[in-house]
């Protein structure tokens, strides 16, 4: 796949002597879902402000496409779609024309069958006359939907897209960025919720402090850095691992009813069965077993602790 955003040694130093962005290398691949992982403060906005040429950095390059961002801004702003953090409307405007105001800025002729399409697809079409200030927090977040991909973009920049949004929307969101993705749109998310980025990205760049700590796809990620905790429960409470286990990594719960054996993902389930049957050996009744997988949660938490 070819890079259809790149971003080459980029700084952001504010007026106010912030240095938001710390030397920015970053690739987006044409078609991919790219999660942004990072704490509040991190320079996501900064970074995604970049790229959309709406903040001009310090140093470094970003092209789209093959255009610079800042001395091509027309072509590159063309070519993306955005859906800010914050909720910028004009209120007393009717959701339709809000949309068709947005395709008319990017200098496309109105398509009455295209934002049709588009606002039945955000289940807005049956509010398309009615005013902003009507709308829920929800629906006003997909009119900003509506707005960004208003003139076809082929990429798509979320940012902090469900942040404080209710779950059914979420979903929604998440079925909708699914479907643009066959499309083959570029997707870029911002989001410090690590469920989110485990939902729907398929490669993860962690940033923090503005610097990338780690760009990866997300699968190997989590088979890397991930590992799998088994619990075993069982119905008398023991004091002591038994002399037989004492070789396996295994620890006792503060109730002494749970036996557990944290281990990575590499290793063979061979070691489970055999823990499993010295636990019976050993006299022990289980009563259940539970196993968990480290999420991508754990891993960003301690990527941030190193
Ligand atoms: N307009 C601005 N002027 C000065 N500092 C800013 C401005 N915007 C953001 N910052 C600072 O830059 C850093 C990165 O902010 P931001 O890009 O908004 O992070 P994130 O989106 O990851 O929460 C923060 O320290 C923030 O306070
Ligand atoms: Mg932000």
């Amino acid at each position: 796949m070819n890079n259809i955003i790149e971003i080459k040694d980029v700084e952001k130093i504010y007026a106010s002597g912030n240095k938001a962005l710390n030397k920015i290398n970053l690739n987006i691949k044409e078609g991919e879902i790219l999660a942004l992982l990072g704490p509040n403060g991190a320079g996501k906005t900064t970074l995604i402000s970049a790229v959309c040429g709406i903040t001009v950095p310090t140093s470094g390059s970003i092209n789209v496409d093959g255009y610079d961002v800042i001395k091509e801004y027309k072509s590159s702003r063309k070519l993306i779609g955005l859906v800010p953090q914050e909720i910028a409307l004009e209120p007393f405007e009717k959701v339709i024309n809000t949309v068709n105001y947005s395709r008319n800025l990017f200098g496309y002729p109105p398509d009455d069958n295209y934002i049709e399409e588009l606002l039945k697809k955000l289940s807005l079409w049956g509010k398309r006359d009615s005013k902003i200030i009507e709308l829920s927090g929800g629906m006003k977040r997909r009119v900003l939907i509506a707005k960004a991909l208003s003139h076809n973009p082929k990429i798509l920049f979320l940012d902090e897209p469900t942040a404080g949004v209710d779950v059914e929307l979420r979903k929604d969101m998440w079925r909708v960025i699914k479907e643009l993705k066959v499309q083959g749109v570029t997707i870029i998310l911002t989001t410090h919720y690590i469920e989110e980025a485990e939902e729907i990205a398929e490669r993860v760049a962690i940033i923090n402090d503005g610097q990338i700590l780690l760009t990866e796809e997300k699968d190997s990620l989590m088979k890397r850095m991930g590992t799998k905790k088994i619990e075993v429960i069982i119905k008398n409470k023991i004091e002591k691992i038994p002399n037989e286990l004492s070789s396996f990594n295994l620890t006792i719960s503060d109730n002494k009813q749970k036996i557990i054996f944290t281990y990575d993902q590499k290793r063979s389930d061979l070691d489970i069965l055999k823990i499993l049957n010295f636990i019976k050996e050993s006299g022990l009744d289980i009563i259940d077993i539970e196993t968990t997988e480290t999420s991508l949660e754990d891993i960003f938490v301690n990527l941030l602790k190193e």
